[in-house]
């Protein structure tokens, strides 16, 4: 099967929601403690990128969820690895990922850093696929509002490729000439 990237969001368009989104940032979490808590592996470029433009002194630390393994959309069960994270006891936390589709991912994850006794936890995503939602949380700041198609680059990945791509596409399955 051929497949082709169409292009949806590209890199000036990502880097401006981005400064936005930072700008936003700085200004609510001014004189706290924040601590971003990114959501591996998806987010780490959204999260490297969102650092360097939050003109704030934060902490930063990783936790690894995985909620699509093996296959591209078919969700396996939801695997969270908190045992890498810094010290959150006290702090604003900014849990950061790099999209928004059902939710059952940031969900699952919030009650167990309350669990840890942060003194806030709030959530960021740069994409936001609005009609998939099955939770009852939504994301507190997100970037992008974008339709339910499949995405790949900036960090998002289909079956672990792509993600190196500096822009968003969505995958598009070329015509089979046979
Ligand atoms: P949720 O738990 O359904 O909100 O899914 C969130 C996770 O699923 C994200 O962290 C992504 O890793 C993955 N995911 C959801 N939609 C897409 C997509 O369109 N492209 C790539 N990964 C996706
Ligand atoms: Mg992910």
């Amino acid at each position: 099967m051929k497949y082709r990237i169409r292009c949806h969001l590209s890199q000036p368009e990502i880097a401006a929601a981005i400064e936005t989104l930072a700008a936003r940032i700085s200004a609510d979490f001014a004189h706290r403690d924040l601590m971003i808590i990114g959501i591996l592996t998806g987010s780490i470029v959204f999260v490297a990128d969102l650092m360097r433009k939050i003109a704030l002194p934060h902490e930063v630390g990783m936790i690894q969820a995985s909620s699509y393994r093996g296959t591209a959309t078919s969700p396996g069960d939801l695997l969270i690895h908190l045992d890498a994270i810094p010290c959150i006891a006290g702090k604003d936390v900014l849990l950061v990922d790099d999209i928004f589709d059902s939710g059952q991912t940031i969900a699952a994850i919030m009650p167990r850093l309350m669990e840890m006794q942060p003194k806030s936890i709030n959530s960021a995503v740069l994409l936001w696929k609005t009609a998939r939602r099955t939770v009852n949380v939504v994301p507190d700041y997100f970037c992008f509002e974008i339709p339910d198609e499949f995405v790949v680059g900036y960090g998002l990945d289909y079956n672990n490729q792509y993600r190196h791509l500096p822009y968003l596409g969505v995958i598009e399955q070329l015509e089979d000439p046979t």
